[in-house]
């Protein structure tokens, strides 16, 4: 996949990091951008261990052990993920995934809990108000089967669309533009509230990162 095309799909703010290699070439674990216990009482410092330090590592070094003498050997994380298949794909959409949730989180701040700017006019626009697309994307992220995302994405036109994803699947690999996401695997929660995923879908909204999702919209 030739550079400029990665350069099309990096979405990710955080993709000039993940996609420095080490002198090894290996992708790397890129730090949270907030401390472990940064997003309390709503995400806890344990599950952040977990999730990042072990389960995200995880696919980051499987995706290394399988791509080492192929031909996405030097590819950009968004190229491998648009053009691998199988296990590779699963290892390697779960790492942009993982990391385009975690870059969207930050801790609490009352004064920036909804949205502002380009992206909340966008939001009235496509869903008529901030509540009705809050009650939308909730139902997704719950309703989703399984193991999977919950997305809001923005198509050429700006319009904004929320879309479930079952698994590793990633809206990249549908032609979407992704904004937000929310993980719903049992992993991202069931340290905090165990079974129920309805309290960590509500936690979730005192804990994004507008100023993000409206920097992906460039
Ligand atoms: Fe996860």
């Amino acid at each position: 996949m030739k550079t400029e095309t990665c350069k099309e799909l990096d979405v990710l703010i955080s993709s000039t990091t993940i996609n420095k290699r080490n002198a090894e070439n290996k992708f790397t674990l890129p730090p949270l951008p907030y401390a472990e216990n940064g997003l309390e009482p709503y995400i806890s410092a344990r599950t952040l261990q977990f999730h990042h330090g072990k389960h995200l590592a995880a696919y980051i070094n499987n995706m290394n052990g399988l791509i080492a003498g192929t031909r996405y050997e030097n590819m950009c994380l968004e190229g491998i993920v648009m053009e691998s298949d199988g296990g590779l794909f699963n290892n390697a959409a779960q790492t942009y995934n993982h990391l385009f949730y975690f870059e969207a989180l930050r801790p609490h701040d009352a004064t920036k809990a909804v949205p502002t700017g380009k992206i909340a006019s966008l939001i009235d626009a496509s869903f008529g108000n901030f509540e009705t697309f809050k009650e939308t994307f909730t139902k997704a992220a719950s309703t989703l089967f399984g193991s999977g995302w919950a997305w809001l994405t923005v198509d050429k036109d700006g319009k904004l669309a929320i879309e479930q994803t079952a698994n590793a699947d990633t809206p990249l690999r549908h032609g979407k533009k992704p904004l937000l996401t929310i993980d719903v695997w049992e992993h991202a929660y069931y340290l905090d509230t165990q079974n129920a995923r309805p309290k960590y879908i509500e936690n979730f909204w005192n804990i994004i990162n507008w100023d993000i999702v409206n920097q992906r919209l460039r």
